[in-house]
């Protein structure tokens, strides 16, 4: 009989966690995919699930499975979420998730009733594309929505490829893609998240449920210009990346203005060479832009491209804008949101401005997503937050959830 740490809480798992991956000089938390950081949290939560009983195997695609039942009936209810981070982060976004599913496991062992099918706990890996520029890079390579041979293409920052860090990392990379054995499995998805803007705070309640997910997009920005001396080159004889750099950014905003419910954000910058003393000979920017409906996306970034070419030729400048990820709008079953409607009264419909493997999963398994009010409504920041009391009613909501679908006929 495993082990069963009932008395385990959201917050205390978090507090088990929390010196992980601390970002002294961001603040907040750095937990790129197969750092040392996030290989401590994945060892960490396979010693929570080895010690409750479940089965853990890690797929092709280093999603982390910890299961219990027999998966072979194609019908699980999987929960989980993810460990990584982006740079300088909050504690919740991704281990709340992880952490709540550990506890509503316990909660549903608890409760001692009969399920009717498997339940397992999943940690995807790559959800910020923190490090490789995909977000949700392991349910794309899972579902097959991303090519394999590019995503083994990738570079982080450092020009190591995806296939080089999977390999340290244990993972064969030839193996790397659509993986329908796994998914065949999977019955239902459901991800518990932190919310990530104000919805529950201004509603005041502690859990929502997810309506939609905004459709959003990531282009990688290219601003070439003619690298150069800043003492001797004059003003008149400059091709500066950076000035068409910041007058693109600008461009991006006003993109995101003339759009109604929008958005549209420059958030890393990286100029080529970079030194004070040196006028860059490249700039790239990677931009991010959402809309509730994906074709409006589109627009915003034709318009960006458009603007981006003439104020380049101004300058003298080159610029190429290429795609980096594409996700289309989500709009989450109405069977099951409203089965989760019903169970979790006076829980409200909320649209996610955030992406999600839930989001990915969509496309091919039946998914949902439950949110946990975040008093300050801030999110990828160390100002993310979430009540001891909320996380725990959270656990529950999953819990109750879960059964629910554990019981459904
Ligand atoms: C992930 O959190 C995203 O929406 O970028
Ligand atoms: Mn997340
Ligand atoms: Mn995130």
């Amino acid at each position: 009989m495993p082990e069963l740490r009932s008395t385990d809480t959201v917050t205390g798992l978090l507090a088990e966690i929390a010196d992980v991956g601390r970002d002294r000089q961001r603040g907040g938390y750095s937990r790129p995919v197969f750092s040392t950081a996030e290989r401590d949290l994945t060892g960490w939560f396979i010693a929570h699930a080895q010690r409750r009983g479940l089965d853990v195997h890690t797929d092709l695609n280093g999603v982390i499975w910890a299961s219990s039942g027999d998966l072979s009936s194609g019908e699980s209810v999987v929960t989980g979420s993810h460990l990584d981070s982006v740079p300088g982060g909050g504690a919740f976004d991704g281990p709340l998730g992880i952490c709540s599913a550990l506890v509503a496991f316990d909660r549903l062992q608890q409760r001692g009733f009969t399920p009717l099918r498997p339940l397992s706990i999943a940690v995807f890996p790559e959800e910020e594309g923190s490090r490789f520029g995909v977000a949700c890079l392991g349910s794309r390579l899972l579902t097959g929505a991303i090519d394999p041979d590019r995503a083994r293409s990738l570079r982080d920052a450092d020009g190591n490829t995806l296939a080089e860090v999977a390999a340290a990392s244990g993972l064969d990379p030839r193996f790397l893609g659509q993986d329908d054995g796994t998914l065949a499995a999977v019955g239902t998805f459901l991800e518990l998240h932190v919310e990530q803007g104000r919805g529950l705070v201004d509603l005041s309640k502690p859990v929502g449920i997810a309506r939609s997910i905004l459709g959003h997009g990531r282009w990688r920005i290219t601003v070439e210009g003619q690298g150069n001396h800043a003492g001797s080159t004059l003003m008149a004889d400059r091709r500066d990346p950076m000035v068409t750099a910041a007058r693109v950014v600008v461009a991006v905003r006003e993109a995101a203005l003339a759009h109604p419910d929008s958005r549209a954000t420059v958030g890393r910058l990286t100029p080529v060479p970079g030194g004070t003393n040196v006028i860059a000979s490249s700039v790239t920017l990677w931009l991010d832009v959402r809309h509730p409906r994906h074709e409006i996306v589109a627009t915003v970034v034709q318009a960006i491209t458009t603007e981006a070419g003439r104020l380049a030729a101004e300058e003298g400048c080159r610029v190429t804008v290429a795609e980096e990820s594409l996700s289309g709008t989500v709009q989450f079953p109405t069977g099951l949101r409203d089965m989760l409607s019903h169970t979790l009264p006076g829980s409200p419909l909320l649209d996610s401005g955030a992406g999600h493997d839930a989001g990915v999963l969509a496309a091919r398994v039946e998914s949902a997503m439950l949110f946990v009010r975040n008093p300050t409504g801030v999110s990828h920041s160390p100002e993310e937050q979430v009540e001891a009391d909320d996380a725990e009613a959270g656990a529950i909501a999953l819990a109750d959830a879960l059964q629910a679908l554990l019981t459904r006929d």
